[in-house]
């Protein structure tokens, strides 16, 4: 029987399997998996995930009681779910990455969408099926008064049903992304903005990443559910239970990143890039194709920049990584198609002989993303709406003298606003000008900036975080 548990839809590792039949496995992405994987293995937590393709369920299959730890796999304790596929796909993809993501990151194409019928509550259903299936597992591998780690949209149900099935637990909820305003958030069916607010406060400890995100999860307590909210002492008392509301910031584990970005692999990337660029300077961004990070708007914004600036002309290159994400919802592949014309407008626009002024670069690849950090003169992160983005976090740690321009939205310009060139993200012509005024800082100032930056980005290690959530739950 396990002490610390932590449930998440997507788990520290993934498979593939070859035509052959061989099962490989690599490292799981996103930012709450960089940020857990580290610690959980090593403070002995047992991780409890859902198989996400059918070379996990494979590698499910093999192993006893879904334990791919005892199935060999160099894991850290790991239970993974095989939850059936229609169900997780309802679950997953209709409802946490088409419903609770869009509301949560104010996503919607309001006159259209969304739209919500009798398709729309089977796929709710299966969310309650596979919400159920987390606080089964759950259930069953917690000791007596174990204390569950609970994270994000995928499982604001799980709470409150593994407290109907185990009340000695002491249960955390963790919200990766930020929440939305009630009178947003209401664009929900009134039943399930109720049962997500309901899930949720089915946890003893309810954690964000900024105090923006859990005043909004506060305020829709009182609007939505009548709750009763004590903002003195952070909690929301419901139908007799209290939860306490906490905030917990996430950063990077600096020297773990450092060391990593300093293998051969990656230094070989440097080469490579350098070869391709010259000396020019280098605007970074990287990015998921996701909507929310906004990367139409930064193209354009680099576009107006060339426009406004003839003198960098040549001296310039973007390289914008824009790696792939949840294809299987068409939004997406819309989006990554709009992506790759406005990078083809400006390459039509401004490439000659010798200078590419973008290099649009759509395949994941972990090495080459760590050299373009400590390459990079100017860190673009321009996000509609972020819960933290560790990649305004992992660049500074990478690139000391890069000056870092920030979406005001992002949770990170809480910590390290100050110090980045701040945008409102829908202002192209401002983000323009601050990518000149970020490439004309003069040195001293960006070394200045850079060495605030890097002390924030690190001062609150995923270590630190996990200690504190579970300290949360004394
Ligand atoms: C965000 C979420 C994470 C998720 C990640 C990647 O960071 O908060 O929970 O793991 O996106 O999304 P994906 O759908 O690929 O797991």
């Amino acid at each position: 029987m396990n002490s610390v548990l932590v449930a998440s839809n997507r788990g520290p590792v993934s498979f593939t399997v070859s035509d052959d039949g061989v099962l490989t496995m690599k490292r799981g992405g996103g930012g709450l998996v960089s940020g857990l994987s580290g610690v959980a293995k090593d403070n002995g937590v047992l991780w409890v995930c859902a198989a996400l393709s059918d070379a996990d369920r494979d590698a499910v299959r093999l192993a006893p009681g879904g334990r791919l730890d005892q199935a060999g796999y160099d894991t850290g304790a790991l239970r993974m779910l095989d939850i059936a596929p229609a169900t997780f796909h309802r679950a997953y993809n209709a409802v946490a990455n088409s419903t609770l993501w869009f509301v949560n990151h104010l996503l919607y194409d309001i006159p259209n969408a969304p739209c919500f019928g009798t398709r729309f509550r089977r796929e709710w259903e299966s969310y309650r099926d596979y919400n159920g299936a987390f606080a089964r597992a759950l259930a069953e591998e917690a000791g007596h008064q174990a204390r569950v780690l609970v994270q994000d949209y995928h499982l604001t149900l799980t709470p409150a049903m593994l407290r109907a099935e185990r009340p000695d637990l002491r249960v955390a909820h963790f919200s990766h992304t930020p929440w939305a305003p009630p009178e947003y958030f209401s664009l929900l069916p009134d039943e399930v903005t109720r049962e997500v607010l309901e899930g949720v406060l089915g946890a003893d400890h309810a954690g964000f990443l900024t105090w923006r995100w859990a005043e909004a999860f506060m305020d829709c307590c009182e609007a939505l559910l009548k709750a009763y909210v004590d903002r003195g002492s952070r909690t929301v008392t419901y139908e007799g239970r209290t939860t306490r509301v906490g905030v917990h910031a996430l950063g990077v584990d600096g020297e773990a990143l450092r060391a990593r970005a300093c293998e051969p692999d990656v230094e070989s990337h440097m080469a490579a890039i350098r070869r391709e660029v010259g000396e020019r300077r280098l605007i970074v961004r990287i990015d998921r194709t996701e909507l929310s990070k906004n990367i139409v708007r930064g193209l354009m914004a680099y576009q107006e920049f060339l426009a406004a600036h003839p003198e960098w002309h040549g001296r310039v290159t973007h390289l914008a990584f824009a790696y792939p994400s949840r294809h299987d919802l068409p939004e997406y592949r819309e989006y990554t198609a709009a992506v790759q014309r406005c990078a083809q407008e400006i390459e039509n626009q401004y490439a000659t002989e010798d200078w590419d002024p973008l290099i649009l670069n759509v395949n994941d690849d972990y090495p080459r993303s760590l050299a373009a950090y400590r390459l990079a003169d100017v860190l673009l992160v321009n996000p509609i709406r972020d819960g933290m983005n560790l990649v305004a976090k992992e660049g500074p740690i990478l690139s000391p003298a890069c000056a870092l321009v920030l979406s005001r939205e992002a949770g990170a310009a809480a910590e390290l606003g100050s110090d980045a060139l701040v945008v409102n993200p829908y202002d192209v012509t401002e983000t323009a000008d601050a990518l000149h005024e970020a490439l004309t800082m003069p040195h001293e100032e960006r070394v200045r900036r850079g060495a605030n930056l890097k002390a924030a980005a690190t001062a609150l290690p995923p270590q630190k975080w996990l200690a504190d959530q579970l300290a949360a739950l004394y």
